[in-house]
């Protein structure tokens, strides 16, 4: 007899299918998953951060994560990108990752184009070629024409803006984003929203997307999934089965986007208020 491991990868996809909540037509059980978290639960010193989390998320899918602020987002993504280990569990990621965290600043000292070629830098990638990925990006993202400006001449959308060419120049399978779009004026949000779904569609990366804002996730997202308020654990996954594209203003009115955002606010709003009981007591009293 031989004694040949089991091919792995299908490993994954069995196991993936066994944490998916929701039955998967046979078109999509083909399609691997990308992101795997099972039983992750992580603890800082007294705080326990995140509990028992499971998650899968397959190939090409944009996934929206919301919750309270504290309930681990951050955490769990930070785990992801492997700048973390969870304190028990497991969180796999298949593929290349690129990230657009909070706050993420660009290198005041380097110019839009030079700030996006830096990742290809490192990976060792040649001056011409690295530059001309560079200058594809920064065209994707609508900014080739200032491609040799510094980053404090830019605006906070158009700075975002390169941040995401940044991580897409890497050619990510998967893109982990942590609210990305935070300190942004609405009226920016909103058109990065859509930019960043035109991006996305078609492109078959995997999107995990950290947002505060229900509406943007309902805007964005194949599914939405709620975190409880900490330990931080998902308590709700919800697709979105609303035809694309409705990330325009009006697209948000609609009675049917606004029945979805309403159910995930409902069970959001339930842990928002946990979540100030912990902060105000120290432990949750719902
Ligand atoms: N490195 C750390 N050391 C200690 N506590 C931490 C650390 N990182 C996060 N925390 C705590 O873990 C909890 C979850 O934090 P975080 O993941 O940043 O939440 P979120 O992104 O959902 O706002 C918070 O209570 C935070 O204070
Ligand atoms: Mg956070």
């Amino acid at each position: 007899m031989s004694n040949e491991q089991p091919v792995r990868s299908s490993q994954f996809d069995v196991r993936c299918s066994e944490h998916s909540r929701f039955p998967t037509p046979n078109a999509e059980r083909r399609t691997p998953n990308r992101i795997l978290i099972t039983h992750c639960s992580q603890q800082f010193g007294t705080v326990p951060a995140l509990s028992d989390v499971n998650l899968a998320v397959r190939q090409g899918e944009f996934v929206c994560l919301v919750g309270p602020s504290g309930c681990g987002k951050t955490s769990l993504l930070r785990i992801l990108a492997g700048l973390a280990q969870p304190t028990s569990g497991t969180a796999h990621l298949a593929g290349r990752v690129a990230t657009v965290f909070q706050g993420q600043s660009l290198f005041p000292w380097l110019t839009a184009v030079d700030n996006v070629a830096y990742g290809l830098q490192l990976a060792g990638m040649p001056t011409g070629r690295r530059r001309e990925i560079a200058i594809a990006q920064l065209r994707r993202v609508g900014l080739e024409r200032f491609a040799r400006a510094y980053p404090h001449t830019l605006s906070g959308g158009m700075q975002q803006r390169v941040n995401i060419a940044r991580a897409l120049a890497v050619d990510p399978d998967v893109l982990l984003m942590d609210e990305p779009f935070g300190s942004l004026d609405e009226q920016t949000r909103i058109l990065m929203q859509e930019q960043l779904v035109a991006l996305w569609q078609g492109s078959g990366t995997t999107v995990l997307f950290v947002t505060h804002s229900v509406d943007e996730a309902v805007a964005m997202g194949d599914r939405v999934c709620v975190m409880s308020a900490r330990p931080g654990r998902i308590i709700l996954d919800m697709p979105v089965d609303l035809p694309r594209p409705r990330t325009r203003y009006a697209d948000r009115k609609g009675i049917a986007f606004r029945a979805v955002a309403t159910r995930i606010w409902e069970t959001l709003e339930a842990q928002v208020r946990r979540a100030q009981d912990v902060e105000l007591t120290g432990e949750a009293v719902r």
